[in-house]
């Protein structure tokens, strides 16, 4: 058994998303939770600026005596969880856009992947699709503008519809059968994006997958904690203090 705390990372809000799963599966643990706003949004950076914030990240929740640690962003995963791996001794657990299964059951249609412009250009999203022998079957689109959105908790006006519109424009979406969110920022956008597929898609992200391999990695090394159930939030490594603020990660964590 061990009782510290699970460290849970993302550049915004949008690791919440993934919060929310890993609590349903793990009630008894303490959660710190680290939005690095003070960067976001990541999908428009260069890999260096990417990799320096995470560090500093995981490097601040180390501090914190963290038994584990979720880097709850397909960006960050993309760029650093190779070095990351190999520069600390805690588990550390990424994540990765759920394309296996969205191929598995796909019916012989399309699969569409939203995402970052960095993950859609990363070389592991290339390797992953590579390695399921999908390149004629995945097709990519950057959807940068959502995680704006999301980060000022704009996610179903005008706006926010117009630009899913335009954007999905050049895509016959008749052709596809899953819609693969690839941006933890992104599941707070399913009602507005159900608007506007075609009824036949479903919408999946990879927070489950995240949640599941969590639990298993302290499985396996003893590591669950009987803790009564605790999140304590940081904002680029400044804690939130402010009752309305916490209130408002609080009502995000519980909107998905
Ligand atoms: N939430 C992040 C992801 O899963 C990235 C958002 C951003 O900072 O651009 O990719």
């Amino acid at each position: 058994m061990n009782n510290n705390p699970i460290g849970v990372f993302d550049s915004g809000i949008g690791g919440l998303s993934v919060l929310r799963q890993i609590i349903k599966l793990l009630p008894n643990e303490k959660y710190i939770y680290y939005a690095d706003t003070d960067n976001v949004p990541y999908g428009l950076k260069t890999k260096e600026q990417i990799l320096e914030y995470v560090e500093n990240a995981i490097d601040f929740l180390n501090s914190k005596k963290v038994k584990a640690i979720v880097v709850a962003c397909n960006t960050a995963t993309s760029v650093a969880i190779k070095d990351l791996r190999s520069d600390y001794n805690i588990p550390i657990i990424g994540i990765e856009p759920a394309i296996k299964p969205a191929i598995e059951n796909r019916k012989n249609k399309k699969v569409l992947l939203m995402a970052t412009p960095v993950t859609v250009k990363g070389e592991k999203i290339k390797n992953l699709i590579k390695r399921l022998g999908a390149e004629d079957i995945v097709e990519l689109i950057a959807m940068p503008k959502l995680v704006e959105f999301a980060e000022s908790g704009e996610f179903n006006t005008e706006r926010v519809k117009e630009y899913i519109r335009e954007s999905l424009e050049r895509f016959n979406l008749e052709e596809y059968s899953y819609l693969v969110l690839g941006c933890t920022h992104f599941p707070y956008f399913k009602t507005t994006l159900k608007e506007i597929l075609p009824d036949s898609i479903c919408i999946i992200d990879g927070s489950i997958g995240v949640a599941e391999r969590l639990k298993e990695v302290l499985e396996e090394n003893k590591m669950l904690g009987s803790n009564k159930l605790e999140i304590t939030f940081y904002y680029s490594g400044r804690k939130v203090e402010e009752k309305l603020e916490i209130e408002k990660l609080k009502n995000l964590l519980n909107r998905i």
